[in-house]
């Protein structure tokens, strides 16, 4: 998305910005998708998660975090007292990258704009990112999640808090790390209460 374009995608309600990323060809992913994954949630809700972009299941049924990841995501935001319809949840990407690889930077850049302008429109009390790719491209930072979580982050340019997590995959694939998912879910919900947001 280039200068002009950003501007006219910053100015967009929901309907147009849905619409302008549904037939987004600002980079080479647009090749292999089978459709596009714009975001799912309440569109005013406290906390906004953002993850990478979409594996298969989501290429497939156009919704974040619908395959394994998604069904532990929705588990852990039980156990914090949320259903999936009560947070709003989005990724860096809108196409799924090929054998889901990580998106470059500059397909990132590309798709950058239409994730602004839905935190814009949200304006969640806090955003909490899935892992190192959200993490990295919404704090200009390589520094592993490990590094990154535990305190509080700003992003740019709303300096709306921001909390970094591991992606869920991770804890699939290391179910003994599940205790740190749960410090930050913790850690999420004590800002939300002090935000007065829940
Ligand atoms: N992993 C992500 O980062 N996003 C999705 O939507 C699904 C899996």
């Amino acid at each position: 998305v280039d200068g002009s374009r950003a501007d006219a995608v910053a100015a967009m309600d929901w309907p147009a910005l849905e619409q302008a990323v549904s037939g987004c060809r600002a980079c080479g992913l647009c090749e292999r998708r089978t459709q596009t994954v714009f975001g799912v949630g309440d569109r005013s809700a406290p906390v906004m998660f953002i993850g990478e972009g979409p594996g298969a299941d989501e290429d497939r049924q156009g919704e974040p975090f619908v395959g394994r990841a998604g069904q532990l995501l929705n588990r852990m935001l039980a156990a914090a007292g949320f259903k999936r319809e009560q947070v709003y949840i989005a990724n860096i990407v809108k196409c799924r990258p090929p054998n889901n690889r990580d998106p470059s930077a500059d397909e990132a850049r590309a798709c950058r704009a239409y994730l602004e302008r839905q935190i814009a429109l949200v304006a969640p009390k806090l955003i909490v990112c899935l892992g190192r790719v959200p993490a990295g491209n919404l704090l200009s930072t390589t520094e592993s999640v490990g590094r990154l979580r535990g305190r509080l982050h700003r992003c740019a340019p709303t300096g709306t808090p921001l909390l970094v997590t591991y992606h869920p995959s991770y804890y699939l694939r290391s179910p003994e790390q599940k205790a740190k998912g749960w410090e930050d879910l913790q850690r999420m919900l004590a800002l939300l209460e002090a935000e007065g947001a829940i």
